[in-house]
């Protein structure tokens, strides 16, 4: 049997002029919502499941609704369901088409349900697999970062403050420093996934209803891990999205700020990295152009997820109880932040396998920066010298340096000595890079023993989550 679908709207009896059609397009929301389709019928199975469960229905009603609902399913999930805007949303498009095809009976389905739990139903089903998915995108990046830290454990570059070299790191280092800024990010999908897990259905239009539903039967067949607590909040309250939303702007600031990064060291200034042609993208008219257009786009969309943030904001921040029809404003902007922020860790997922690192380039600037300075002023307060003391000092001798084009290795032992008279022989190997970088050897330094150490915690945190 096929559906064929009646446009008579199912709030038809209170009306005695039809819809005007402005009226019909500027409402609608079928062309968006048609997306939770799949999760507004998984919750009206559980619905006459439930129904049936208390006799509101036989259990024979309950078959032929369900056998209609699968059959639906079926044909939109094959493309040949007709959605028609006349009938306004994907909920009353599902209903009317079972209707049609199961008869009469499909009249029963909304039983003690209204559209206003039934949305919010199907935005925590659909948002619960959501955040699934992208946890699972957010640890195929950090496997990736981790898997580059591994090789280029040793790898030295100068660390920056202010855009200035300050520290000789590892790039190991520094990429474990994007996995940890990941790793809150996934955290906080989860934490936020605790507060979608509630189940709105049955708060029906927003009293709750006179029929002897089991709400906990419900939840139960759609896993959901508890029952909202009262039925105005459950109808009305769109904060798990706009949470979900905050978590996903958190997620594109730290894509952009590596993104940032990326581009920065992309750039022949910069030359610590490439990545691979078939990443990149070139210019129309510089024949010589390759450009990261990967990372600046991704820097770009953190704007629209931005925006959708404080559009759904906006959008709930004067709304009186219970339900309004502002609320389905919140798809759009939130279909579009989901699609981005996929869309960009793709991006990165198969973009930073294809980096490579050019290690002479950053021991070079490593090397150019003064970035042993901080280790000389340590090795003086060693031999006793107040640290203001010794960064005076340093300070000076760097000057001097700067003056006479060098290094801070390359000045002789009487040159240095002219600073301070507890400058012995022995301070040329804290001027080393690799010596400065091992010496901080502690949780979170960046010394290669650490951060071999804090890649397997990271491994075996990854390998926790499943
Ligand atoms: N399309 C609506 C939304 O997205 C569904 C609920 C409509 N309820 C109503 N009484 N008009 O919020």
């Amino acid at each position: 049997m096929t559906s064929k679908q009646t446009t008579v709207k199912p709030w038809a009896g209170r009306f005695s002029e039809s819809t005007d059609s402005f009226v019909e397009s500027f409402t609608e929301s079928v062309s968006f919502d048609k997306r939770l389709a799949h999760f507004d019928i998984e919750g009206s199975l559980a619905h006459v499941k439930m129904l049936a469960h208390v006799d509101v229905l036989t259990d024979e009603e309950c078959q032929h609704i369900s056998e209609g609902l699968l059959q639906i399913r079926q044909e939109i999930e094959s493309g040949n369901f007709k959605w028609q805007s006349a009938l306004e949303d994907v909920h009353m498009n599902i209903e009317s088409a079972l209707v049609s095809a199961v008869g009469e009976v499909g009249k029963k389905l909304h039983t003690g349900r209204s559209r206003n739990d039934q949305i919010a139903t199907d935005l925590r089903l659909y948002l619960r697999v959501i955040v699934d998915q992208l946890c699972g995108q957010l640890v195929s990046v950090q496997s990736e970062l981790l898997g580059i830290a591994e090789q280029e454990a040793e790898t030295i570059l100068p660390g920056l403050t202010h855009m200035q070299s300050a520290q000789p790191i590892t790039f190991g280092h520094h990429m474990l420093a994007w996995y940890e800024m990941l790793k809150r990010d996934h955290q906080r999908l989860r934490d936020c996934q605790v507060r979608i897990d509630v189940m709105p259905l049955g708060s029906a239009a927003l009293a709750g209803t006179s029929f002897p539903i089991d709400r906990e039967f419900s939840a139960n067949l759609l896993g959901f891990d508890t029952v909202s607590s009262n039925s105005l909040d459950a109808v009305s309250d769109r904060d798990f999205v706009i949470e979900f939303v905050s978590a996903c702007s958190i997620i594109m600031m730290h894509l952009s700020r590596f993104s940032e990064e990326l581009v920065l060291w992309m750039s022949p200034q910069f030359g610590f990295i490439d990545l691979g042609d078939a990443w990149c993208t070139g210019s129309s008219i510089m024949p010589q152009k390759k450009n990261p257009d990967l990372p600046e786009l991704v820097r770009g969309k953190t704007g629209r997820v931005y925006g959708a943030l404080m559009g759904l904001l906006t959008l709930m921040k004067a709304q009186p109880l219970a339900y309004n029809r502002d609320n389905q404003e919140d798809k759009e902007s939130l279909f579009d932040v989901i699609d981005t922020v996929q869309a960009c860790l793709q991006a990165y997922a198969g973009m930073l396998p294809t980096m490579v690192v050019k290690r002479p380039a950053m021991l070079e600037a490593a090397e150019r920066g003064y970035g042993t300075a901080t280790d000389m002023a340590d090795y003086l307060v060693k031999k006793g010298l107040p640290f203001r003391d010794a960064h005076e000092v340093v300070g000076k001798a760097v000057h001097f340096a700067i003056e006479s084009n060098k290094r801070l290795a390359e000045l002789s032992i009487d040159e240095l000595r002219s600073f301070s008279d507890d400058l012995e022989e022995d301070v040329y190997a804290v001027l080393e890079l690799s010596g400065s970088v091992a010496a901080r050897d502690h949780t979170g330094g960046t010394a290669v023993k650490q951060v071999q150490a804090a890649i397997q915690q990271a491994r075996d945190y990854l390998a926790s989550l499943n």
